[in-house]
């Protein structure tokens, strides 16, 4: 599918495939977070659809995004998700991404093996029901290492989760699990290419400490609508500090329907 790039550097046009591959540094000394979004033109990423579901809009889920979602994902060492979504997994309700990556796309499945990578992202999943996650479940259906970070200290609930096969990574109590211990849990593992496909109260927490450093953002030219049943990009109280984003890449899809912009930002992030 051809595409225009139209930042930096004067138009051109080029194949969408690849646009992101190699775009992820391999190795900056510490955890580099990259988080990616598809959200409609007036900023929805998730509606409820009419069984009462809340997911990605399907009137702008599409190939072509899903095809830049996966180049993020086969570079990624470790990929950060969330409980609900791990438990989408474990039931059934979404297949694991690497393994839809190989199906769909036959020439990203020697990616992996030809840089030296494993052959599955380590799957971290930030929850704070890890005794919920289904580990048996979850297991069998993503096939790499699968470690659970949450703040709950209820030794039952943590023991459940360990007795199901996950690593637990019990960090310092609070409702949630900051920034900071997070990037401290990636860092102490040696994570180094984290690829961040949680939603809104995720990214939150990653904002508020500041240790998100890239935004890959989707946005396909439609206006959809919708009030308290829709999600936009960040989810809970005021930032303490609005989070500086500077565009360092931006393409179009003119032809569409819809158009879609591919833009990616550097986000400004604390020094460590
Ligand atoms: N369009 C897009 O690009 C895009 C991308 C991502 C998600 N989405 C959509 O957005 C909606 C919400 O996504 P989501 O539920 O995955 O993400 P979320 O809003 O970030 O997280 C929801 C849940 O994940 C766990 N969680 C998140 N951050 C946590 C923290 N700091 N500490 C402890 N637990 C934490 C909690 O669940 P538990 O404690 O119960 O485990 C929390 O209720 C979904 O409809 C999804 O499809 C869209």
């Amino acid at each position: 599918m051809p595409i225009l790039t139209l930042y930096p550097g004067a138009p051109q046009r080029r194949e969408l495939a690849g646009l992101y591959l190699d775009d992820v540094p391999a190795d900056v000394g510490h955890p580099f977070i990259y988080a990616n979004f598809l959200a409609s033109l007036d900023g929805r990423i998730a509606l409820r659809d009419g069984n009462g579901h809340k997911g990605v809009p399907a009137t702008i889920a599409n190939d072509l995004d899903w095809r830049l979602y996966t180049e993020l994902l086969v570079q990624a060492d470790a990929v950060l998700t969330t409980g609900p979504q791990a438990r989408a997994i474990a039931t059934g309700a979404f297949k694991d991404m690497m393994i839809t990556a190989h199906e769909r796309y036959p020439d990203l499945r020697d990616y992996r093996r030809a840089r030296g990578l494993s052959a599955h992202p380590v799957c971290v999943v930030v929850t704070s029901r890890p005794h919920d996650l289904a580990g048996g479940a979850l297991k069998s259906a993503h096939p790499g290492t699968i470690v659970a970070i949450t703040p709950t200290k209820a030794r039952d609930e943590v023991q459940a989760a360990r007795a199901a096969g996950l690593q637990v990574i019990v960090v310092d109590e609070a409702l949630t699990v900051t920034g900071k211990d997070l990037w401290r849990v990636l860092d102490e593992r040696g994570l180094r290419r984290v690829y961040m496909t949680g939603g809104p109260r995720l990214f939150h927490s990653l904002l508020v400490d500041r240790v998100v450093d890239r935004l890959y953002l989707t946005t396909a030219c439609r206006l959809l609508g919708g009030e308290e049943d829709m999600e936009t990009l960040v989810r809970g109280s005021v930032l303490p500090l609005p989070v500086e984003a500077r565009l360092r890449r931006l393409a179009l899809d003119a032809v569409g329907p819809p158009q879609q912009l591919f833009a990616s930002y550097e986000l400004a992030r604390i020094d460590r």
